[in-house]
């Protein structure tokens, strides 16, 4: 492994190393938010204006990260949210970004959009994982896609539901992403191809979704969902208290609380801004997950604190692949996890059940 690689010692710096090792096309799409990224600046800047209120004097020699999620036992909360095509940062895909998350002992949540087929993944991810449904146009196609995930050993499935466009990304639409030529929607069947590019076209990946992807899906939708599976059902992309008891009252069994990584309603609320009212509305019924700006154990700690069960993290999984393969991916994971154990130890939490809103300075300016 490179110095720069072995020195990094936060995600910002797997993040450097991510960028000098992609090409233009891929950083782009991994990085962009939509319109002015207000959205995405905003899930760290909430992340940076709360203040924590620490406690002293309680035996914090061994902290225990472990959780239960959605009847699973896992050795900590750092989970992987879905994110599309790993191929475009390394060879080996979503297959060392799941067997990295199956040795630290957490969930990978695969995309409906992998480069890898989902059987193989569902094999290195040792039949431990999440699946992140997209509704295409085509039930059988969903359906078929629904079968295989169960098939491969799925123990829950995301559906996103902030998604019934992709936004505007400006930089992958001045710049025309695409995926490159030895790539491919790996799950999709007669869908897999993501379409010719010509020059006038913006981003291929949001002309694939305006095409393929049904934009008129409702609640009603989710109770079809659940009529043709007997997994756990995730709503991924919830921002409100009143979408979160729609979810509960249609027989989710979670929220995930998301919104894209500021890539779909540019200004939308941050993620650890809209997570209290979640809670309050459904947290004592429902299991309650955020993704969006986690970069640091201490900002683990708030969410938890607020009432997450566990975190889920996008471009920082896609950062340690582009650095590293699997071992950037472990990497990553290894970082974050022991920022989590100190922020517990420094604010004197042993357990993640200690962490609660009293955790949380309230302002009074
Ligand atoms: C490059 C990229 C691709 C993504 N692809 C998907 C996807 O296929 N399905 C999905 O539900 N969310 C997708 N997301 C959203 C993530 O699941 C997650 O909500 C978001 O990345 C979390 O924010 P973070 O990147 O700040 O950690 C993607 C995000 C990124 C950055």
């Amino acid at each position: 492994m490179p110095e720069a690689f072995e020195q990094a010692i936060n995600l910002q710096d797997l993040e450097l190393l991510a960028q000098h090792n992609l090409d233009q096309n891929a950083w782009e799409y991994y990085s962009s938010g939509a319109d002015d990224q207000i959205t995405l600046s905003e899930n760290r800047l909430a992340f940076a204006r709360l203040k924590l209120r620490p406690r002293f004097l309680v035996d914090v020699s061994r902290v225990d990260t472990r959780v239960s999620l959605l009847g699973l036992n896992l050795s900590s909360p750092i989970c992987a949210a879905p994110t599309a095509f790993h191929g475009l940062a390394h060879g080996e895909a979503e297959l060392a970004s799941a067997r990295a998350f199956q040795k630290f002992g957490s969930i990978f949540t695969l995309s409906t959009l992998s480069n890898t087929p989902l059987e193989g993944v569902g094999q290195a991810a040792g039949h431990h994982f999440w699946f992140q449904l997209y509704v295409y146009k085509d039930r059988e196609l969903t359906k078929a896609l629904v079968q295989r995930a169960e098939q491969s050993g799925a123990k829950a499935l995301a559906l996103t539901v902030d998604a019934p466009y992709f936004g505007h990304r400006e930089l992958n639409e001045r710049h025309h992403f695409q995926l490159p030529s030895h790539l491919s929607v790996s799950n999709s069947g007669a869908a897999n191809d993501m379409g010719s590019q010509d020059a006038n076209q913006g981003s291929q990946l949001a002309a694939y979704a305006r095409r393929l992807l049904n934009s008129r899906l409702t609640w009603a939708d989710l109770e079809w969902l659940r009529s043709i599976t007997h997994l756990p059902i995730l709503v991924k992309g919830i921002l409100t208290a009143e979408d979160a008891v729609l979810a509960l009252e249609h027989g989710a069994s979670g929220i995930w609380v998301s919104n894209h990584g500021g890539r779909q309603l540019d200004s939308a609320v941050s993620t650890l801004e809209a997570l209290p009212e979640i809670v309050q509305a459904v947290g004592d019924q429902l299991e309650v997950v955020l993704d969006g700006g986690v970069r640091r154990g201490t900002d683990i700690l708030k969410a938890l604190a607020l009432g997450a069960r566990a975190v889920f993290l996008g471009r920082p999984v896609l950062w340690g692949l582009a650095a590293g393969g699997e071992a950037g991916v472990t990497k990553m994971l290894n970082v974050l996890q022991t920022e989590l154990e100190l922020a517990m130890a420094l604010s004197g939490k042993v357990t993640l059940a200690d962490l609660k809103p009293d955790l949380i300075f309230r302002s009074i300016f």
